[in-house]
């Protein structure tokens, strides 16, 4: 090259640098817990969520879009963008006392954020380990962080009660923190209306020449039910109690989303801002949520428990107004929206997420044709599955009873079909194993919480054409023995790859004590 050529050269690199450096949107990521299927307006919802509603009519909702079925699965695979076979993380939650966090050779969204230039804060629930201070929030990217660290407390006073041993008992204490320090000063504030606060002050205070990336991961709507009486008004025609509070639990869930996106309008960030709004898992019903007519609830491999709700929006996207069908996971978040601030994934293992922008914001298909949604040798059910002789014990004994059995798909392809396990390709969806509560829960309105009963029995290996059959009744693996011979071999390619499950015992050394907070221990 000459001089010439590399002036050239160099004018195009300082320019594209510098578009990109105007051009990195603010990125706001709001994440509800444990928000049903059936409870969001836009699916035909009893409960009235108008800002759900406007907020994504007017930007694209996700309509073929996958989480895991519960809390720390979700969050991790959105914070690392790769599966939890390659964390060790497939089986369960994080408890209080367990010395885990995700690895600390994982990178995380934030932290490649924060290395692409941006302000990088967040506020809610964490939930991905804390025994260390390595674990923290503000360890891994986030350069404030307003909120708690275990998966679930009261509303008001912010403690969550858990056992430590059952010899030293119960222990309550307070789970909130302001940055790593204990935040003493919020007792009776709703934890909804405190979240929204701090997430409108960080947006408020925002400085516009840098980009920001703010996570608000609220408490809402999981367990337990709580919620200020003014939201719950509107719901009298709702008999069912737990679904009447829950409902009013979404409204001030609503209205915290209302008012996030009107700041970031009245502060005039919302012109080069994305607004992703997604929930973590599915309902669960016995705390007011609702999947109907999904099958199965939060902690299963059923639809109910994987297919989040979720949208996109802002003015960033070209196709408004739409909807998507493309299949979409969790996990897709950390390189789409690397890829739209420009930041690097450099430093990540591998990805098992796809940068799908395309197919959110231009109508393209997505890049993802295949989604494995777990494989958890150790899977078992703590909450009881209703129904007499089809309790979740029940067939999960009957399942593990069944020894090991083996299809042989040929010298190197076996997968034990007796494993908790699910993968998804194309419209295929494979389940082996016992998926977790099979029922469909109907819908409470007017009612009691009811559950139809199951038509004919599980079976160990079960297949279902989602798109023809999102309920997931008509089980048609008899039909297809090529597609589930294909599947059982990607199953057991993934499970060859899988970390060993890391799933420790508690540290009675986690207990706070009766006047302290949960947080490192170690
Ligand atoms: C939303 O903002 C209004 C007005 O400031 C406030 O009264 C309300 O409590 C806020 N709602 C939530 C859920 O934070
Ligand atoms: C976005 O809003 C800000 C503040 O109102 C304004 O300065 C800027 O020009 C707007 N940008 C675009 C792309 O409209
Ligand atoms: C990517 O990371 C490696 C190892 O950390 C480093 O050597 C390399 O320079 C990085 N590449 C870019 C483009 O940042």
């Amino acid at each position: 090259m000459n001089v010439r050529e590399v002036c050239v050269v160099l004018y195009f690199l300082l320019f594209s640098v510098a578009y990109i450096a105007a051009k990195q949107p603010n990125i706001v990521f709001v994440l509800a817990d444990d928000f049903g299927w059936n409870d969001v307006g836009f699916h035909g919802s009893e409960i009235k969520t108008p800002n759900l509603d406007r907020l994504s009519a007017a930007g694209v909702r996700l309509d073929n879009y996958y989480v895991q079925p519960l809390c720390t699965p979700s969050r991790n695979q959105l914070m690392t963008g790769r599966y939890q076979i390659h964390t060790g993380m497939q089986h369960q939650i994080i408890w209080p006392c367990q010395p885990y966090c995700v690895p600390l050779d994982e990178r995380f969204l934030p932290q490649i954020l924060q290395d692409g230039g941006y302000n990088t804060h967040m506020v809610g629930k964490w939930h991905l380990g804390m025994y260390r201070r390595d674990c923290l929030p503000t360890h891994r990217g986030f350069q404030s962080f307003f909120g708690y660290l275990t998966g679930s407390e009261d509303y008001y006073n912010h403690h969550r009660c858990s056992l430590i041993t059952p010899l030293n008992g119960i222990r309550c204490a307070l789970d909130l923190r302001d940055g790593e320090d204990v935040a003493t000063r919020y007792t009776g504030q709703y934890s909804t209306e405190l979240f929204t606060q701090r997430a409108t002050d960080i947006i408020q205070q925002h400085q516009a020449n840098k980009p920001l990336f703010l996570y608000v991961a609220l408490q809402a709507v999981h367990s337990p039910i709580q919620v200020p009486e003014h939201y719950v008004a509107p719901y009298s025609f709702i008999k069912d109690k737990p679904r009447r509070e829950y409902a009013g639990m979404v409204s001030a869930m609503d209205e915290a989303v209302g008012n996030i996106s009107r700041t970031l309008q009245d502060t005039g960030l919302w012109n080069n801002t994305l607004f992703i709004f997604s929930t973590d898992n599915g309902g669960q019903n016995l705390a007011g949520g609702s999947n109907w007519p999904l099958r199965g609830r939060k902690w299963s491999l059923w639809e109910g428990g994987v297919r989040g709700v979720a949208f996109v929006t802002g003015p960033l996207i070209e196709q408004p107004g739409t909807v998507t069908r493309e299949l979409i996971h969790i996990s897709d978040w950390l390189p789409t929206i690397a890829g739209l601030a420009g930041a690097s994934t450099n430093g990540t293992k591998p990805l098992d997420g796809f940068n799908v922008w395309d197919a959110i914001s231009r109508g393209k298909a997505s890049p993802r044709v295949e989604l494995l949604h777990n494989i958890d040798p150790l899977y078992d059910e703590i909450i009881p599955c209703p129904g007499d002789n089809l309790s979740g014990a029940f067939l999960q004994e009957s399942f593990r009873s069944s020894a090991s059995r083996w299809i042989s798909l040929g010298s190197r392809s076996e997968f034990n079909i007796s494993v908790h396990a699910a993968i998804r390709y194309k419209n295929w969806k494979l389940l082996t194993g016992y998926p977790g509560c099979p029922l469909w829960f109907a819908p409470p309105s007017g009612g009691p919480v009811t559950s139809s009963t199951l038509s004919e029995p599980l079976k160990q290996v079960m297949l279902f054409n989602i798109e023809q059959d999102p309920e997931e009744r008509v089980e048609i693996s008899h039909q297809h023995p090529e597609i589930v011979n294909f599947l059982l071999k990607r199953l057991h390619h993934y499970q060859s790859e899988a970390e060993p499950i890391t799933f420790p015992p508690d540290d009675p050394r986690c207990d706070p004590g009766p006047s302290g907070a949960w947080g490192p221990w170690q």
